[in-house]
């Protein structure tokens, strides 16, 4: 009861300037008036924040690095593995006994690397001491030449980790 609310002090001053003195009679109302003015209007919508970008679904299918994913993560599918196929086949058959550019791939999963007879093999392939099991093939055909420095195999690989488990698949069918 004592203390006066700031708000009734104020407006008590405000009075007093707006209708007081009559030396400026105008300056404090219009200063109000304008600051009345401008002031209900004023609030210039504040854009509203961007929304969040989130995605509509986890990007659970994003291409997967390949350095991250192990053959054992993956099933192969032979049929697949079949027209991928096609892309061996400028240089190998998967007949047994046929070789071409390359060494037929009968049988080679699971096979020491070099041992198709009849075939001239470069000594980096025959030499290499590798056993073609599927975890080997998956990351030789990723990319021969860095996996295999020399051999003759001029063939880029399949970048795609599915596509080298699929074509895994159809040499296992090959046996
Ligand atoms: C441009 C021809 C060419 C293409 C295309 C090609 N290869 Fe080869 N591949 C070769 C040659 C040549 C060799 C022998 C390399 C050497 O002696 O250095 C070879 C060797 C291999 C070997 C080692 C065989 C062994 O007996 O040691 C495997 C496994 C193999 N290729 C798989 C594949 C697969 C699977 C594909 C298709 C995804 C493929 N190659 C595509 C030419 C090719």
């Amino acid at each position: 009861m004592r203390i006066l609310p700031v708000a009734t002090i104020a407006g008590l001053a405000l009075m007093t300037a707006a209708c007081g003195g009559s030396d400026k009679p105008a300056a404090a109302p219009a200063a109000s008036e304008t600051a009345d003015a401008a002031a209900p209007p004023a609030p210039a919508p504040v854009p509203a924040p961007a929304p969040e970008p989130v995605p509509a679904t986890p990007p659970a299918e994003a291409a997967p690095a390949a350095t991250t994913v192990s053959y054992g993560a993956l099933t192969g599918d032979a049929a697949k593995g079949e027209k991928l196929f096609g892309q061996c086949k400028a240089c190998h058959v998967a007949e047994a006994g046929k070789n071409r550019v390359g060494p037929s791939l009968y049988a080679v999963v699971g096979r020491k690397s070099g041992t198709v007879v009849g075939f001239n093999y470069s000594k980096a392939n025959k030499e290499s001491g590798v056993t073609w099991n599927e975890d080997v093939l998956f990351t030789y055909l990723e990319a021969p030449q860095a996996f295999m420095p020399g051999t003759r195999m001029a063939f880029g690989g399949l970048k795609a980790p599915q596509d080298r488990a699929d074509v895994i698949a159809y040499l296992k069918t090959k046996a």
